[in-house]
């Protein structure tokens, strides 16, 4: 293992459950080429499993949440039955100002904003845009997003290497949100952003060599928080739900996240180039959704299939108690497979659980978003802990049937992906994947590889990390043919 990078990280953690434990950032960047595993590499897959998570770089000015986390990315390279591991930060503007000043400059989520700041990120403008959040393949290389709106980040799939933001204000564009799509088999972007401003939404496209394809404005009855959206071959769905900032104590600059359930979901289906014009509003019961697992057009249909809030905001005597107890409670996910149907023709909302299990970070294999799937891939989710992933579950919606593999220790695995073999035939032509950090073994990291059809089984390999993993957020699968 070659250390590339170090730095002196002096954190006071102030008892935040968030910088400690499985959460608690990590100082280097290192290569590792060629790992040992207990088990057999596959041969037949060409590509990398990249993760981005939050790796805070200095002493966090007031109440550190995970998504005011600097950016690092972790990578599992596999070419040729061999798999090498890298890691680094992803250098943000933000994080280089910081480097500059010594210090930490932006107040975080959990704080008041600070409007003395010459520069700031974020739908309301007052946070540092550490693109800590999502990761796509785009244009030969991995795309970064932020939490809560910002500028995206082009970085080397190889290497990892930052190439920098992209041009927003060249393409005139906004922002954009913590997860757009990139379709594999035309190239887009698509992507959208909110803000407290009017417009509340815009949408747009990206070409596949990086240039504007299209560019509109989404009227909204007032400012939203939506978290993702979703695509299918034809259209674009974009969400209006009924959680977001009160719109009252948002004039005194506090973000106070409320749901409010008299008011419906509703669900915008916008053909991919469309304008505000085009857009065909569905209405469904209030709700929140932080992920998509797929979307898809069935004859005069359209099918959503998200992860859904059980619980949107978390119950009052969950929120009080230690000056923590709040950011444990909002990151408490429970959320459940969720389908709708939304009649093009008629204008007919279905919707329903598929099944009751906790489970969030879905993935497919991402050359059938859009398409119908059958399989998707999904951390469980523990009830009561903050953002822990803590197992694999596999669904097949053809059958109806969970598969389900749960760690039992107290390990932090990552979202999961599906790696296609080279020339895979079937949808589920290849492996399913995830980060797994184990708490009750010194944090020793491995990367655990699965059967998808047969999750229950456990890893049948085992490839150990050779340092400590922390907790992440999104990953993909950028394959080798993509690879600039
Ligand atoms: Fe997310």
């Amino acid at each position: 293992m070659n250390v590339i990078n170090k730095i002196d990280l002096r954190i006071d953690t102030d008892g935040n459950p968030l910088l400690e434990g499985g959460y608690a950032p990590i100082d280097q960047e290192v290569d590792a080429a060629d790992l040992s595993a207990i088990g057999d590499i596959p041969d037949d897959i060409d590509g990398a499993y990249v993760r981005n998570g939050p790796n805070i770089q200095r002493q966090p000015r007031g109440r550190y949440h995970i998504f005011d986390g600097d950016g690092m990315l972790h990578s599992a390279r596999f070419k040729d039955g061999k798999v090498d591991y890298r890691n680094r930060w992803i250098r943000t503007e933000g994080l280089a100002m910081e480097q500059e000043a010594g210090q930490s400059i932006w107040p975080g989520l959990m704080d008041m904003p600070d409007r003395s700041l010459p520069k700031a990120w974020g739908s309301h403008h007052w946070l540092k845009d550490v693109s800590n959040t999502d990761i796509v393949p785009f244009n030969g290389r991995l795309l970064t997003m932020f939490y809560q709106c910002g500028v995206p980040y082009l970085l080397d799939a190889e290497t990892l290497d930052t190439e920098g933001p992209i041009d927003a204000d060249g393409l005139k564009i906004r922002q954009v949100s913590a997860h757009s799509r990139t379709d594999l088999h035309s190239g887009d972007f698509i992507f959208f952003d909110y803000d407290v401003e009017p417009p509340y939404m815009t949408y747009g496209v990206l070409a596949k060599d990086g240039s504007l394809k299209h560019f509109t404005d989404i009227e909204l009855p007032g400012a939203r928080l939506p978290h993702d959206m979703a695509i299918t071959d034809r259209y674009s769905i974009l969400m209006d739900l009924p959680m977001f900032w009160d719109p009252h104590l948002i004039q005194r600059d506090i973000h106070k996240v409320t749901f409010y359930p008299d008011l419906p979901s509703r669900f915008g289906i916008i053909p991919r180039t469309g304008t505000n014009a085009d857009i065909v509003w569905f209405e469904a019961e209030p709700c929140y959704i932080y992920h998509v697992i797929n979307a898809w057009e069935d004859g005069d249909e359209v099918i959503l299939d998200v992860c859904r809030m059980r619980t949107p905001e978390p119950p009052a005597e969950r929120l009080a108690g230690s000056i923590y107890a709040s950011l444990i409670a909002w990151g408490a996910l429970d959320a459940q497979y969720y389908r709708y149907r939304f009649n093009m023709k008629t204008g007919a909302t279905k919707e329903g659980a598929v099944d009751d299990q906790f489970v969030e970070f879905p993935t497919i294999n991402q050359y059938f978003q859009g398409k119908k799937n059958r399989r998707s891939y999904h951390a469980y989710i523990p009830q009561g802990e903050p953002l822990r992933m803590g197992g694999i579950i596999g669904f097949d919606t053809d059958t109806g049937q969970r598969d389900e593999y749960i760690y039992a220790n107290q390990v932090y695995a990552s979202e999961p992906v599906f790696a296609p073999k080279v020339g895979a035939t079937s949808e589920e032509d290849g492996y399913v994947m995830t980060f797994a950090e184990d708490m009750d073994n010194d944090g020793q990291s491995e990367l655990h590889l699965f059967d998808p059809v047969n999750i229950a089984a456990g890893p049948f390999t085992r490839i150990p990390i050779p340092q400590r993993m922390p907790m992440g957020f999104h990953a993909c699968w950028m394959p080798g043919s993509l690879m600039a």
